[in-house]
């Protein structure tokens, strides 16, 4: 059968790396969350000092920057590593969070990301989310789904996920960093978060796991019954 690429853009915590996963194992495709390289490097300029505002720190920091995905197979999930090092746990906390739209919005660190995430889709077969992957990362991807929920119900899907992690995290703070990173990662000079021409919008605010999913594959049956 062909393979296609699927991207997923939009806001944040809307629930596209949840879908498209559920899409990566149905479809027997890989999965790849590019979300998690931008907080990967933000993790280590934190962890380094790098200061993000001077061109050559970033220049000289990148080179030293070697990003993985790497499959579980206990979790069935594939994790990112730094430099080696399984940061998929540590890349989730609010700290990274906070400074994450400012490092993405780099045009070096961005262009760093992209040229590996264009190489990851090489072979097609492959579903990866994030803001720009429908409009700059595979613009002839054949099928770009954006994704949107009603803030409230982002906020507290992801307040509950951090919560989980760590009880002293508040529902305002998350909602400030939500707010910051929209708006950050829709107004940057460099690749906004923008929807594609071409792509399907779906609203999961009322809509469940599965629904979601149920809808979304039904895109990909259509794409896929197009002969190449
Ligand atoms: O999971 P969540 O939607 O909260 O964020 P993420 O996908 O892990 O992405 C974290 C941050 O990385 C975003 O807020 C963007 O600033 C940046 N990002 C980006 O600029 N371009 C992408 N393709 C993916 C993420
Ligand atoms: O990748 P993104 O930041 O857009 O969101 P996510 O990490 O996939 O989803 C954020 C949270 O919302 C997760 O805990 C999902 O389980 C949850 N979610 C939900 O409750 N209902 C949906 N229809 C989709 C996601």
């Amino acid at each position: 059968m062909k393979k296609i690429i699927i991207t997923i853009d939009g806001w944040s915590s809307c629930g596209k790396s949840t879908l498209a996963k559920q899409m990566a194992k149905a479809l027997n495709y890989v999965y790849v969350d590019s979300g998690a390289m931008y907080r990967a490097i933000t993790l280590y300029f934190l962890r380094n000092h790098v200061d993000w505002t001077d061109e050559k720190e970033v220049h000289k920091a990148l080179k030293e920057i070697s990003l993985q995905f790497v499959f579980n197979e206990k979790s069935q999930q594939s994790e990112m590593y730094l430099n080696g090092e399984n940061v998929e746990y540590v890349i989730r906390d609010l700290v990274v969070a906070e400074k994450v739209s400012e490092v993405a919005a780099i045009k070096e660190v961005r262009e760093f990301a992209v040229s590996q995430q264009q190489k990851m889709g090489k072979g097609r077969g492959i579903v990866m989310d994030g803001r720009d992957i429908g409009t700059v990362v595979f613009p002839d991807a054949e099928l770009k789904i954006f994704m949107t929920a009603d803030n409230a119900v982002r906020v507290e899907r992801r307040f509950k996920e951090l919560y989980e992690k760590n009880p002293n995290v508040t529902l305002e703070e998350v909602k400030a960093n939500l707010e910051m990173r929209d708006y950050i990662d829709s107004n940057r000079e460099f690749s906004p978060l923008r929807k594609a021409e071409d792509a399907v919008v779906l609203d999961n605010t009322a809509c469940t796991e599965k629904e979601q999913f149920q809808k979304a594959m039904k895109w990909v049956q259509q794409k896929l019954q197009v002969p190449a």
